[in-house]
Parts: structure tokens; C-alpha cells; sequence
């Protein structure tokens, strides 16, 4: 199943930065992949368009792509991971087709407003 592999590499390739299980926002070295997706979302409305620009900056990624710069300020940009566009196209789908694992303090993150 796509979905599923997806979320294996997800899990695989992104999780031990992006990982969702952390206990607290002082705990972090990355944004949680559900930060990402809601500024992709707003940014790039277009299944497309979010696809492409995700495709773009993981596979090289460079400040001046950043959506997010906070995030390049606080933890430095990430390293480009040694993935394949088509796997990477597979996450990107599972992205956007589920719902995503948040951190326990991601409700207090979000409503206290950053
Ligand atoms: C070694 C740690 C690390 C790994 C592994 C990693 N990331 Fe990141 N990622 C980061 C950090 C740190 C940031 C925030 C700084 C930045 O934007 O570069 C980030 C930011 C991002 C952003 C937001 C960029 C923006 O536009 O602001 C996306 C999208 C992203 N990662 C996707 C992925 C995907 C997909 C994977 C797995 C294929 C992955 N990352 C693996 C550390 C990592």
C-alpha cells in the first residue's frame, strides 16, 4: 500500500529530527512535520504547488526556499537527506492525504499563538 510505505519512510528519513513524540517545544531539533504541513498548506494551497515547492527544498534544501525562517534561525537548515525524488514523492502524498502524528504539547504551542 502507498500509504502505508509512506509513512514507513517518513518514519525512516524525517523522524529522527521531525519526530512527533517529544514531550516538550524546548525538546525539539526540528519543526513537527504538522508545523510544516499547515504552512505548506497556507502557502501552496494546490496539491501541486505544495508538492512541488516540499520537492524543491528537501532536495536542495537552501534558506532562501524556507517557508518557515524561524525554524532556520533556531536549528540551522536542514541537511538534504539521501533520498530518492519518487520516495520522497511518497511521503509528500502521505503528507497531505493524513492526518499527521502532533507532539502532546502541540495544543498549547498552537492556541498560545507563537
Ligand atoms: C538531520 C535532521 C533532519 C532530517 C533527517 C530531516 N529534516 Fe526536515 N528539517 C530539519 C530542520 C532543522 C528544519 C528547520 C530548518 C530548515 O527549514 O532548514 C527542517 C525543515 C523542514 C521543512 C520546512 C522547510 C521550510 O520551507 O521552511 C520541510 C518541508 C522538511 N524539513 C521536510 C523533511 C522531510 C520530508 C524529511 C525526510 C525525508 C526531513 N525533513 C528530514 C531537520 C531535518
Amino acid at each position: 500500500m502507498q500509504i502505508e510505505e509512506g509513512l514507513l519512510l517518513l518514519k525512516k528519513n524525517c523522524y529522527a529530527c521531525h519526530n512527533p513524540n517529544t514531550t516538550s517545544h524546548g525538546e525539539i531539533i526540528a519543526p513537527p512535520i504538522q508545523g510544516i504541513k499547515e504552512h505548506y498548506l497556507r502557502a501552496y494551497p494546490s496539491r501541486e504547488a505544495f508538492s512541488s515547492a516540499m520537492v524543491s527544498f528537501v532536495g536542495n534544501p537552501i534558506e532562501e526556499k524556507a517557508l518557515m525562517k524561524g525554524p532556520v534561525k533556531r536549528f540551522g537548515l536542514m541537511p538534504k537527506p539521501p533520498i530518492p525524488e519518487e520516495e520522497l514523492q511518497k511521503i509528500i502524498a502521505y503528507f497531505q492525504d493524513n492526518k499527521l502524528e502532533t507532539p502532546a504539547w502541540w495544543a498549547d504551542h498552537t492556541n498560545g499563538g507563537h
